[in-house]
């Protein structure tokens, strides 16, 4: 399939060649001349309908390294404000001879219709709660860079897991690969029969923590929530907040994650969020090296 939609449509031997391709991208960036020529006849459209910082960077640095031509595209200073719908939008944009497209969206399912109405390749940058692939894709690569791999590796995934789609995609792609995974945050925070999925469920942080070698830690997403779910900010940091008293009341020390943005202070405090066992920058300097990749192999497929 000409497509990443999800992580959830990919098998481990599809992530095994995305890590071995962005092993070789990773050395190409770390050259005095970060660029290859390999996409020179292709174009790419980045379609944001929705906020982003590390994820709309990412895939334009990682296009324009593979010599691609990019075009951004942002909701809020386009016609979709005068009522343009997406795939009149996108169908515009592919008339212009645009070959993929790269699209973040509110709503779950977004690149899924999208890739069943248009002619070009869909890159899911994030739909709603549903998925993000290319940050676990990132996130497993660096757990595999900074540990040697990812099987056996027991990682739990913190905080608001019901409206994460970092957390979905994490889950599959971490299993795919034979790590063990645990959810922790409150229960109101946790979809009822996650475990269908293989995970663990733990509500106490610190038994959480005990039992990992890794701590992805989220954020918790008011902007997705209709209804409040927890008491209050406050109080989520009370109990699930990641700080140097818990770290250090451990026989070890564990790998800390974050797929950004991070609220300091609530989710971790900067003091661990800046430590030298937190990978957080890593996570975001190897996005555009797998991000290179994904967008590589896809585009290999492409008649040219
Ligand atoms: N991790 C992530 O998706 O960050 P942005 O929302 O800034 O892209």
């Amino acid at each position: 399939v000409n497509h990443l939609l999800g992580i959830k449509y990919l098998n481990e031997k599809d992530i095994e060649l995305i890590f071995k391709t962005a092993d070789h991208f990773k050395e190409v960036i770390n050259r005095p001349i970060k660029k290859v020529p390999s996409l020179r006849d292709i174009t790419i459209a980045n379609l944001f309908f929705e906020n982003s910082t590390r994820t709309r960077l990412s895939f334009e640095l990682a296009e324009k390294r593979l010599s691609a031509d990019v075009v951004n595209f942002s909701a809020a200073s386009s016609s979709v404000k005068k009522g343009e719908t997406l795939i009149d939008t996108v169908n515009n944009i592919l008339s212009m001879k645009v070959d993929m497209v790269v699209m973040r969206h509110p709503n779950p399912g977004a690149g899924i219709f999208l890739s069943r109405h248009v002619n070009a390749s869909i890159v899911n940058a994030g739909d709603g709660a549903h998925e993000h692939p290319t940050q676990a894709l990132l996130d497993s690569y660096s757990i595999r860079e900074r540990l040697g791999e990812v099987r056996g590796k027991k990682v739990v995934i913190v905080g608001d897991i019901l409206h994460s789609r970092v957390a979905l995609s994490n889950i599959f792609a971490l299993k795919l690969q034979g790590a063990e995974v645990k959810v922790c945050g409150p229960k109101t925070l946790i979809p009822k029969h996650i475990e269908s999925l293989g995970v663990g469920v733990e509500t106490n942080l610190k038994k959480a923590i005990e039992w990992c070698d890794v701590a992805n830690m989220l954020r918790v997403q008011n902007e997705r929530m209709d209804i409040s779910y927890f008491p209050s900010t406050r109080e989520y940091a009370q109990q699930f907040q990641l700080n140097k008293s818990l770290l250090e009341s451990l026989d070890k020390e564990i790998v800390v994650m974050h797929p950004g943005p991070i609220n300091r202070g609530v989710e971790i405090t900067s003091q661990v969020a800046d430590a030298e066992n937190a990978i957080i920058l890593d996570q975001v300097q190897n996005g555009v090296a797998v991000r290179m990749a994904v967008i590589y192999l896809l585009a290999s497929k492409i008649n040219r």
